[in-house]
């Protein structure tokens, strides 16, 4: 085996690849809430990843992975067998694990596969752990048995109701709450409005927020302040001082502006790709 070296490739859906990479340095180290950057190519871009899962006897990090752009398309077209160029980590403050009590852990799309590792460490704390599963469809819904593993109750819920209730996490969190389910601490990951909104709603239901955010990175490592975002009025950074941070006052709206501040290039990006990879993306 070879450092950094992928091991087993499974794509979970049309979009969605899970690797599981030999770096025993990381997974020797690793805990929940922690990332890793990749580089799959010289002068490749950097690009930050959860650490979904460790095994440190066998030496693996294991990676989920959604083809949204460049880099992600590129990564996806990776075979078992075929080496990143270098993975930075592991990265970030983890989670403070403790016993909260009863916890929900509330993912969106590819963040259900990020919330995996904070459910896992938490049940294993004692926590009652309630995890709900969001998506548009029915085939975005990942890692359901994995997650029945790890937590006390699992509820996915589809925007389209093509599987487990119809709707949002929203009315899911709002429905368990009314029927009597006291929660004491919520971690949420997925895409920034369904972060704000869904902290949002834990405020007001009484539960303590958390939610991992996704500025776009560079080093990783605090230096540039590309990840700056706002939290209690004050500049942290995501990279070192989170992802994970107690939500209540994130700003988000900042967020969503800085992330989308190279949405032209992004999108160039993705059609000099495309013209040049045109049959493989999203196919493997
Ligand atoms: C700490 C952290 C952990 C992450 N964990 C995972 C993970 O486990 N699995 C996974 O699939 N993705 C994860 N992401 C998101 C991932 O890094 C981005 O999807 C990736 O950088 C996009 O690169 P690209 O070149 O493929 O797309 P780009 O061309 O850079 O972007 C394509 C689209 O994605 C949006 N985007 C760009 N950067 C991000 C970002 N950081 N987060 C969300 N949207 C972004 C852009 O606005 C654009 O709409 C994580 C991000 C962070 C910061
Ligand atoms: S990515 Fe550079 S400071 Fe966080």
């Amino acid at each position: 085996m070879r450092e950094n070296e992928i091991l087993l490739k499974e794509q979970l859906n049309d979009v969605v690849v899970k690797f599981v990479i030999y770096k025993p340095m990381i997974a020797a180290s690793a805990k929940a809430g922690q990332f890793v950057i990749l580089r799959g190519a010289e002068n490749g871009e950097r690009i930050p990843v959860t650490l979904v899962d460790w095994d440190a006897k066998k030496g693996t990090i294991t990676v989920i992975i959604q083809s949204i752009g460049k880099s992600t398309f590129m990564f996806n077209s990776f075979k078992q067998g075929d080496l990143f160029l270098n993975i930075l980590g592991p990265l970030g403050t983890p989670i403070d694990v403790h016993n909260y009590g009863t916890v929900t852990v509330v993912g969106g799309g590819v963040g259900i596969a990020e919330v995996y590792p904070i459910a896992k460490a938490l049940k294993a704390a004692g926590n009652k752990v309630i995890a709900i599963l969001g998506a548009r469809t029915k085939s975005l819904v990942i890692l359901e048995e994995e997650m029945k593993g790890v937590c006390d109750i699992v509820l996915p819920c589809t925007d389209d109701g093509t599987y487990g209730q119809k709707g949002m996490v929203t009315d899911v969190l709002k429905g368990i709450v009314t029927a009597g389910e006291k929660i004491n601490a919520g971690f949420v990951i997925g895409p920034i409005p369904m972060m704000k909104f869904t902290s949002l709603l834990m405020v007001e239901l009484g539960i303590e927020p958390y939610a991992s955010l996704n500025p776009i990175m560079l080093d990783g490592t605090g230096m540039c302040g590309c990840c700056r975002v706002t939290v209690d009025g004050k500049v942290r950074f995501a990279c070192v001082d989170g992802p994970m941070f107690p939500a209540r006052t994130i700003d988000f709206n900042e967020l969503i502006r800085r992330t989308g501040e190279y949405k032209g290039e992004e999108k160039r990006a993705v059609e000099e790709y495309e013209k040049n990879h045109k049959c493989k993306i999203g196919l493997h």
